[in-house]
């Protein structure tokens, strides 16, 4: 199966090993990562990215991607339904059934709100289940939130909300509390206490896991909990556009029936935002750990009803996408194969960074090595480098890799590779969305009201590149905070005569800016149907 190349460079990798394994790289300077982003990262390409030329962040940068759909059409126009005779009546609408939608909604339901969740997959069907390494909280002895407030600041450049990451920070042992007792099998010490392990940047060990499918069984833990207290959940319908009120507070959605195109309206005394990330935006063309419906559909209603993004020019590029084979091409290959011990190695065999540098200087490190310095693998169909996972079972001995690391196994065992016995070929790959809608710590958007946003659609929490871990917390610190301030704000609020009026405003503006385009939004899914003319131009 593997090319001669491929054998000589593993061969390589092997006579390495012993030695790498004792080898302690030194971590960068500031000064060098600052270069390395600059020259490596993509979010540092300016080439590919564009000016907003309308809405809130007119004058802004983002993905090119984005922007068109940001400045695009609405699917709909306000004449296609009638906002006087709603199909739903609710008091806190919820739009996404992710980690973050699905604890908004446990928490909302726990104040007596009457809630719905809508999503347009199935409840589950998100970057929450895809999530493998862990969650970060600050609940041991030699920890504290203060300190994990550090590593994440630090880890973001500096440019976190202050007041959302602490926020994210003190509630986190708290989340941990809420999973343990809803039913998440957090992986244990036989005496019970949970066992964590180092994420990239964290100066303390504190990553809770259950194995490496982490998300899957927090995913599990919360849709049972929605189903069990009979909350009401509309499948395969999409929101396609938010409604507001006369007084211009966001009082619902137009949802839209995924198999039959049909519309609904669904009114609401405080609406949610809860609809994940956008790897399948593939956003220069990366491929992505994300679920199918990752298409910053959350930010297009969100801009277009005039709420303000905050950080939309910064996505989180994974370092350990699979390279190889081809056929799992920027699948998720967690960070706690590094956290057990595996280091990335070059061609040649040799050891080009500290294991655990945060992600984007990761990412630029191996992005780096596989282009100016030659020192990548060709895979046939790109570039990688080897992640040494043979040194986990040296360090922690025989069968940690099948106990703490199974999906992993399953995954490459599926074709022929035993991660036990050989390495694995990595790349960076589109993972996470840095950037969103801007909230305060209420969860409410910072101009709309009775908006609340949670989950990867929030830009802020973590500043300009997040850590490991901290995911998996802010879907559930910022997701129950949604729920419970949505319900209060639901319980004090009268909703006014529906408009979608901000559609017209929207066009008009486009039109007065000249731009013309032929994209509507949002995206919904993305589109892989083989189209010749964008292959011609290859
Ligand atoms: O590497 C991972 O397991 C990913 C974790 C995360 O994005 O938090």
């Amino acid at each position: 199966m593997y090319s001669e190349a491929f054998k000589e460079s593993l061969k390589a990798v092997e006579a390495a090993r012993e030695a790498n394994i004792a080898y302690e790289p030194a971590r960068m300077t500031a000064k060098e990562k600052e270069d390395l982003l600059a020259a490596y990262h993509p979010d540092y390409k300016q080439d590919e990215f564009s000016i907003l030329q309308i809405g809130p962040n007119k004058g802004e940068k983002v993905p090119k991607e984005l922007a068109e759909m940001l400045q695009a059409h609405s699917r709909i126009a306000a004449g296609d339904v009638d906002l006087t005779t709603p199909d739903y009546d609710v008091d806190v609408l919820i739009i996404g059934g992710g980690g973050a939608g699905t604890s908004a909604a446990i928490e909302a339901h726990e104040a007596g709100a009457n809630v719905m969740i809508v999503t347009k997959l199935r409840m589950g069907d998100a970057n929450t289940m895809m999530a493998e390494g862990g969650i970060q909280a600050a609940d041991k002895p030699n920890d504290s939130p203060a300190i994990h407030y550090l590593d994440a600041f630090g880890g973001g450049h500096f440019a976190a909300k202050p007041e959302l990451l602490a926020k994210l920070v003190g509630d986190a042992p708290e989340a941990i509390l809420w999973l343990n007792e809803l039913g998440v099998e957090f992986d244990k010490a036989p005496d019970g206490t949970m066992i964590t392990t180092h994420g990239g940047g964290t100066s303390r060990k504190r990553m809770h896991a259950a194995k490496d499918y982490s998300g899957a069984e927090i995913m599990r833990t919360l849709r049972d909990e929605v189903l069990n207290r009979g909350i009401n959940v509309v499948d395969f319908t999409s929101a396609v556009e938010l409604i507001l009120d006369d007084k211009g507070n966001a009082a619902g959605a137009v949802l839209m029936n995924m198999e039959t195109g049909d519309l609904l309206v669904a009114k609401a005394k405080t609406v949610i935002i809860a609809t994940g990330g956008a790897g399948r935006m593939h956003y220069q063309g990366f491929p992505t750990s994300n679920h199918y419906g990752a298409t910053a559909d959350g930010l297009v209603l969100g801009y277009r009803a005039g709420a303000k993004l905050l950080y939309a020019d910064t996505l989180q590029y994974h370092p350990t996408g699979a390279a190889y084979p081809e056929q799992i091409f920027g699948a998720l290959v967690t960070e706690k194969v590094r956290s057990l011990g595996a280091k990335l190695v070059n061609r040649d065999g040799k050891v080009f960074m500290h294991p655990l540098e945060t992600r984007d200087v990761s990412a630029a490190s191996i992005i780096r090595e596989c282009s100016d310095r030659g020192e990548g693998v060709d895979t046939g169909s790109g570039f990688g480098v080897w992640l040494d996972t043979p040194m986990i079972e040296k360090i922690g001995g025989e069968g940690t890799i099948e106990k703490r690391i199974p999906a992993m196994m399953r995954m490459f065992g599926k074709y022929g590779i035993d991660i036990r016995k050989e390495p694995i070929l990595v790349y960076p790959t589109l993972h996470y969305q840095n950037g969103g809608l801007d909230i305060d710590v209420d969860g409410q958007t910072t101009n709309v009201k009775n908006l609340y946003v949670a989950g990867e659609a929030v830009g802020g929490i973590h500043g300009r590149n997040r850590l490991m871990g901290n995911s998996l917390l802010d879907i559930i610190v910022f997701g129950r905070n949604a729920g419970q301030h949505a319900a209060a704000k639901a319980k004090e609020t009268e909703v006014g005569a529906l408009t979608l009026a901000h559609i017209a405003a929207f066009d008009a503006e486009r039109e007065a800016a000249g731009i013309e385009t032929d994209a509507v939004s949002p995206k919904l899914l993305p589109d892989y149907r083989y189209n010749e003319a964008e292959q011609s131009k290859k």
